[in-house]
């Protein structure tokens, strides 16, 4: 056959089984999300994994994550999107709460927790399309806590009730059976959050097309209408076929989280109910949530998705670091307080709200908006960090950080697009260079830019 025959062959056969499936380390576990709640203090705690730059310097979508990431936590070194879920707690009898530990998915070496990424062609075969630079998505509802059949990102949040030593939750030899709910009894082998995304976009909108500048994203007040509005470029495919109306398929994202679990099992009474709670304060588990930011280099993805099918293995045209390597990349905690050990309260002292109503967002307590700009010393005595440390993002997003104590221009001047211009305790200047207006937050935290409306659900939002 000639070769040129046996190529053509080759991509055929590999495109139609598209796959990749890696780890990703964790870089941070902290209040901060860039993507949501940019400059500021997030109402609850994540993780994120995959690039590692500056999260204050917000989310623009002209930011390069391979250029202005520093590492990457992904075993693919060419991947710096950014991957963020809720954390898991268990809530003991007594009223403490503490960290469930994470464990790296099988078969992909000692990565230090994060998730298994990834990243399959949907059914239904045919070409994959690599995500677009600036691409994000966000699923799921943080304040929902009854299974809605009918919500199509519902229908793709699950767990798994792991057996022992990590099995896959079945008999030995058949697959176990996936739940809406965190699981109602002790796991042997821990709880695997399991993330679908969707995989028909529109071709056309990066992000919701009601952005605006479509550079920062959503304030958590829009929570309950970022999912609505995340789903307006993106999809699910019907009868694995993607609607007219968002032709284009990309990848289908798939996160998993081990939540390892096995240490508290002795800690649950038999006959409670159970003892873990999400960190947005959910012991139902149906408010799990993710959000992706696409950050591969160049055309790396789109060369994957063509070429490579691969359960943990190599990509050949695809670079890749060491266990080893990923766990160096790790990003400074700057949200000052404690997430680890046993606590008094849930970070932001959400309450635990098991629904079945909607569950309602609630003031935040302490590091409410105060966060380490640069690391430095504690107390924000620390100047303005050095240029080197500023991953150069391009001069739309340089909104200075909003920590309280280092206000964004002298008290005498004007505040820049997204610095801080109001809120409890801030005493820097309130007006906001030409065209941008004061706009408030919440009682913490007023910026430059945007306005703001109030949604059908009460919900305070900030169109930027
Ligand atoms: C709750 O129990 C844990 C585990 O025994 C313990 O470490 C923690 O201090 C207790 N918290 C309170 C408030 O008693
Ligand atoms: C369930 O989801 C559907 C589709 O998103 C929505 O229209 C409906 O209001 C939801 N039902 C409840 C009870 O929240
Ligand atoms: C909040 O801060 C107070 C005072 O520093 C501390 O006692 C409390 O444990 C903190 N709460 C949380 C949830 O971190």
């Amino acid at each position: 056959m000639p070769w040129k025959v046996l190529l053509g062959l080759a991509a055929l056969a590999s495109q139609t089984h598209a796959l990749l499936r890696f780890a990703c380390s964790q870089l941070v576990v902290e209040r901060f999300d860039p993507l949501v709640t940019p400059g500021m203090v997030s109402p609850h705690l994540h993780q994120i994994v995959g690039g590692g730059y500056r999260f204050d310097i917000g989310m623009n979508a002209n930011n390069d994550l391979p250029t202005i990431s520093t590492c990457t936590t992904c075993t693919y070194s060419e991947d710096f999107s950014n991957y963020r879920t809720a954390v898991l707690y268990f809530k003991h009898q007594n009223g403490s709460f503490q960290r469930v530990p994470q464990r790296p998915g099988e078969l992909l070496g000692a990565a230090n927790g994060g998730m298994t990424l990834y990243y399959m062609q949907p059914n239904g075969g045919g070409k994959v399309t690599s995500f677009k630079k600036g691409f994000r998505m966000i699923i799921g509802d943080p304040m929902l806590r009854t299974f809605n059949a009918s919500n199509e990102e519902s229908n793709h949040l699950n767990f798994r009730c792991l057996s022992a030593g990590g099995g896959n939750g079945g008999t030995s030899g058949t697959p176990g059976t996936d739940t809406r709910d965190l699981p109602a009894k002790a796991c042997a082998g821990g709880i695997r959050s399991e993330i679908v995304f969707p995989s028909c976009w529109d071709g056309v909108n990066l992000d919701p097309p009601d952005h605006k500048v479509g550079s920062l994203a959503r304030p958590f007040f829009c929570f309950p209408l970022i999912s609505m509005r995340s789903q307006s470029h993106m999809k699910y495919p019907v009868n694995d076929k993607c609607p007219a109306s968002h032709p284009v398929t990309v990848p289908t994202i798939f996160i998993e989280t081990i939540w390892d679990t096995t240490k508290f099992n002795d800690m649950w009474p038999s006959g409670t109910p159970n003892p873990f709670v999400y960190s947005m304060g959910d012991p139902t588990g149906v408010g799990q949530h993710a959000d992706y930011v696409f950050g591969w280099k160049g055309d790396a993805l789109q060369r994957a998705m063509d070429q490579c099918n691969s359960f943990g293995g190599a990509c050949a045209t695809l670079k890749t670091q060491s266990v080893d390597a990923i766990n160096k990349c790790t990003q400074k905690i700057r949200v000052r307080e404690t997430v680890e050990g046993w606590l008094s309260a849930l970070p932001g002292c959400n309450p635990v709200q098991p629904g079945p109503a909607r569950a309602t967002a609630v003031a935040s307590c302490n590091a409410t908006k105060d966060y380490d700009a640069d690391g430095g010393p504690k107390g924000g005595s620390s100047p303005a960090p050095p240029a080197t440390s500023n991953p150069s993002p391009p001069a739309t997003s340089t909104a200075a950080p909003p920590a309280s104590s280092t206000p964004t221009a002298p008290a005498s001047g004007q505040v820049a697009h997204y610095g801080q211009c109001g809120g409890t305790g801030y005493t820097g200047p309130t007006t906001c260079v030409s065209p941008y207006k004061c706009t408030f937050t919440n009682q913490y935290y007023s910026q430059c830019g945007g306005t703001r409306r109030t949604s059908k659900s009460g919900f305070a939002c900030i169109n930027w």
